[in-house]
């Protein structure tokens, strides 16, 4: 069933170009994106005031990215909770609001009652999930299905970029219906996601240079990740997969937030992974990013940096560079999740440790 691969992970995270070149099928014409799966709520997505974005886990992650590209496309406000804190807060929610739920497995308890909580508050409710008729689907007013296929690794990685790529799919069809992009502006948008999946491939080809890198740091005790705007729920998920795969303490920060106190953590030899932005964009966050990584550098940290393809600016002060070829801000993400995937999974390989079932975690969380 590994079709030769050496763990489920990794042969997921080889399918990832093909999970989101799947998960686009079918839901453009012309240039423009249109989700079928949405006909008939046309007024009702019209008519909402503001979305509230559910997940868990590397789930909520796929909703932070969300957040910043549907704020920035169809001009709604959008608010990310974690499933098991939306409900016991009171949360403000009414037939106005638009409760988007993702989830992998369509069976995580804290996400199915958190939607039902929406549901009683009057709420509308979508839901991104990858398993058909899962009971979150079920319980929604409509399902944006992603197709990842079947992941059976604990570790989610081809259904995290399905996600992201659902909900960016999402996010351009509501700025349609509700006229915030201008065609031209979002048929570009859509060619950038169409462009995903080929260049997707070719940051796969960088798999033995970093098993190379995960091997050679497989004492290691923490590892921070650094990342801002879409990068920064990057970051999240690149400290998330070392914990539940290799089991070394590692946090995620948004960049901006060092000199708020966790450069402190900053000593000779701390690695640190930094998700740099393209340098391209009038608005382009790289040259904060490259002086956020000229400050660690000063303190003795070990950069190891994710940067786009031809960027010289970040060589002089990383230790390695692993890159991505060039894209804009908001699809980055879809090509810098996969070398801290492998990273993760290959130093919890080099440790010895089962990297398709770590310890104490199970792949569907049907308890609260
Ligand atoms: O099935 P779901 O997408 O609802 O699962 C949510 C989380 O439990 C899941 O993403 C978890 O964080 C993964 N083990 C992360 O790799």
């Amino acid at each position: 069933e590994k079709g030769g691969w050496s763990s489920f992970m990794a042969k997921e995270i080889s399918e990832q170009p093909e999970a989101v070149a799947n998960t686009l099928l079918g839901r453009s014409a012309d240039g423009a994106v249109h989700i079928p799966e949405l006909d008939g709520l046309d007024d009702t997505l019209r008519g909402i005031e503001r979305i509230v974005i559910l997940g868990c886990g590397t789930a909520a992650y796929a909703g932070m990215i969300g957040k910043y590209a549907i704020e920035k496309w169809a001009r709604i406000p959008v608010e990310v909770d974690l499933s098991h804190e939306f409900r016991y807060r009171e949360p403000v929610i009414d037939e106005r609001t638009l409760v988007l739920s993702i989830s992998q497995s369509g069976e995580t308890m804290d996400t199915l009652m958190a939607v039902k909580y929406a549901i009683e508050a009057g709420a509308k409710t979508i839901s991104i999930c990858n398993t058909q008729g899962a009971t979150i689907a079920r319980e929604s007013d409509a399902v944006i299905y992603t197709h990842a296929g079947p992941e059976v690794a604990v570790a989610s990685t081809k259904a995290l970029v399905a996600q992201v790529t659902a909900v960016y799919l999402f996010g351009l069809h509501l700025a349609r219906l509700r006229g915030t992009l201008g065609t031209a502006e979002a048929s570009v948008l859509l060619a950038e996601l169409q462009a995903v999946p080929a260049k997707l491939a070719t940051v796969l080809e960088q798999h033995a240079e970093i098993r190379e890198l995960a091997h050679w740091m497989s004492d290691t005790r923490s590892v921070l990740f650094l990342g801002r705007h879409v990068g920064y729920p990057v970051a999240l998920e690149g400290a998330l997969k070392l914990k539940e795969l290799a089991y070394i303490h590692a946090e995620g920060f948004a960049a901006g937030e060092l000199k708020h106190g966790p450069i402190a953590l900053i000593e000779p030899g701390q690695p640190v992974f930094v998700v740099v932005p393209s340098p391209r964009g009038a608005d382009s966050l790289h040259p904060k990013v490259v002086s956020n990584i000229q400050e660690i550098r000063a303190r003795g940290a070990r950069v190891l940096a994710i940067a786009e393809a031809g960027d010289a600016s970040v060589l002089p002060y990383a230790d390695k560079v692993f890159t991505i070829p060039p894209a804009s801000a908001f699809f980055e993400p879809l090509l810098a999740f996969a070398p801290l995937q492998i990273f993760a999974m290959e130093l919890a390989a080099a440790k010895g440790l089962d990297v398709d079932q770590p310890r104490n975690l199970a792949k569907s969380v049907t308890v609260e």
